[in-house]
């Protein structure tokens, strides 16, 4: 988060005070550094010197065409979960050769979408759905590279809901039978496999899951070899954690440091799934306090984002560090902090120690950049937020704010009926 600091008292992001943001483009706004986005990208380009490696950034943490086309234009590639982040991923001109498309409900028609962009490998979840690349392949007339999405049955030690590499979660293949889906998928004329992919979970905080379950996966590939597979790729996910409040996450070299030796003797190429900590700490939302309201014995101070905005307060507790634009001294309270959306779950801060904040102050939600603005909608016929990228002093806005005809876009009345 170094790219957001006080200068003078003044919140920046990069030499780009966010008042001047707020001023040009209204709040609630996301903002994002072009220095940090880059920056962790490069942290992990530099880790992995010396590994045959492919990183893949994460699209669903923040699809914004302007991110996408920054990393894409550095030499990441891009992990996509459906045809629309595909479509994303293409418009904003990664090498379909550096896509991958996960997921573990892919239609015929996203299937057959990401075989006609050639893209590098699409990471299959079931036997179900292995039959269905075979088949949409085969009436192309083409071989769909795949790799096998391996549950290695590994606890990843964060919040349940992001955990995905457990035995009970909906994701993969269990381990135990991956064996066998391999030997089927070999007899299959419409499938070429390439590889092993496992994702354990996200926003994690210790290597040792992710490096237990690449032993797991190693495992697999060497008797995956002793059969005969030509596998090219070890596809080991995303997850690495950020620190939100005080957790302190491994760096990059620390992760590729306890992969490292699995990997080189293994002989693959790896792929990485990053979202979160590429862009995670790249983004803040600003947000401006509209009124302050005690009631109930509690001091609650309501602003111009709600929970549409960023959902992860309410559905994860995730906690935002909540940073006053202008630096306050002086008095300090305990508060609420909640936006307009008629629930009692939509809070973004709860029982927060912070400066006493007037009406009209403006707040950034810090280490928003990811899941963010990928996860707002419209609830309340509330317009989707701005979002604007900073360079140094200068700032461009990547996405206007929706307005009230973009709510109804796409809408019909039955007239005819
Ligand atoms: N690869 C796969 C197969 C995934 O399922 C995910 C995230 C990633 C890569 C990227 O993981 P990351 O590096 O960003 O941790 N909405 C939640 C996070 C959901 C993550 C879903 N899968 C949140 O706001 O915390």
């Amino acid at each position: 988060m170094e790219e957001f600091a006080y200068r003078d008292g003044q919140l920046c992001c990069e030499e780009t005070p966010l008042e001047a943001v707020a001023e040009s483009w209204g709040t609630p706004t996301y903002v994002y550094s072009r220095r940090a986005i880059l920056g962790t990208y490069e942290g992990y380009e530099r880790a992995l010197a010396g590994l045959p490696h492919l990183v893949c950034y994460a699209v669903k943490a923040n699809g914004n065409l302007a991110l996408l086309s920054l990393l894409a234009g550095a030499g990441a590639g891009a992990d996509v979960v459906s045809g629309g982040e595909l479509f994303r991923a293409l418009r904003a001109g990664f090498d379909p050769q550096r896509i991958v498309f996960a997921g573990v409900g892919k239609t015929r028609e996203e299937i057959r979408e990401a075989l006609k962009a050639d893209v590098l490998c699409l990471n299959v979840e079931s036997a179900a759905e292995l039959a269905v690349v075979d088949e949409v392949a085969r009436a192309e007339g083409v071989r769909a590279r795949v790799a096998i999405r391996v549950n290695p049955d590994i606890d990843p030690q964060t919040h349940p809901y992001i955990a995905t590499g457990l035995r009970t979660s909906k994701f993969g293949i269990a381990h135990d039978e991956a064996l066998d889906i391999y030997r089927a998928a070999a007899r299959l004329g419409g499938i070429e496999v390439v590889g092993v992919h496992m994702h354990i979970g996200s926003q994690l905080l210790k290597v040792s899951p992710i490096a237990d379950a690449l032993e797991r996966v190693a495992e697999l590939v060497q008797a995956l070899r002793g059969e005969g597979f030509a596998l090219r790729y070890v596809d080991i996910g995303g997850g690495l954690g950020i620190r939100y409040k005080d957790e302190a996450p491994p760096s990059h070299e620390e992760y590729v440091r306890a992969l490292r030796r699995t990997l080189e003797a293994l002989g693959v190429t790896v792929i990485l799934e990053p979202g979160r900590s590429i862009v995670g700490n790249a983004g803040a939302l600003l947000t401006r306090v509209l009124y302050r309201k005690r009631t109930g014995g509690r001091q609650f101070v309501v602003v111009d984002a709600a929970m549409n905005d960023l959902i992860r307060p309410s559905l994860y507790n995730a906690y935002h560090e909540i940073l006053p634009v202008r630096k306050a001294a002086g008095p300090r309270e305990t508060v609420d902090v909640v936006g307009p959306v008629c629930e009692s779950g939509d809070f973004l801060a709860k029982e927060r120690e912070l400066p006493v904040l007037p009406e009209g102050a403006l707040l950034a939600l810090m280490s928003a950049g990811a899941y963010g603005f990928a996860m707002a909608s419209n609830y309340n016929a509330r317009p989707r937020p701005a979002e604007v990228l900073v360079a140094g002093e200068r700032s461009a806005l990547v996405r206007r704010r929706e307005s009230y005809e973009d709510l109804l876009a796409g809408e019909l009345l039955a007239d005819d009926l």
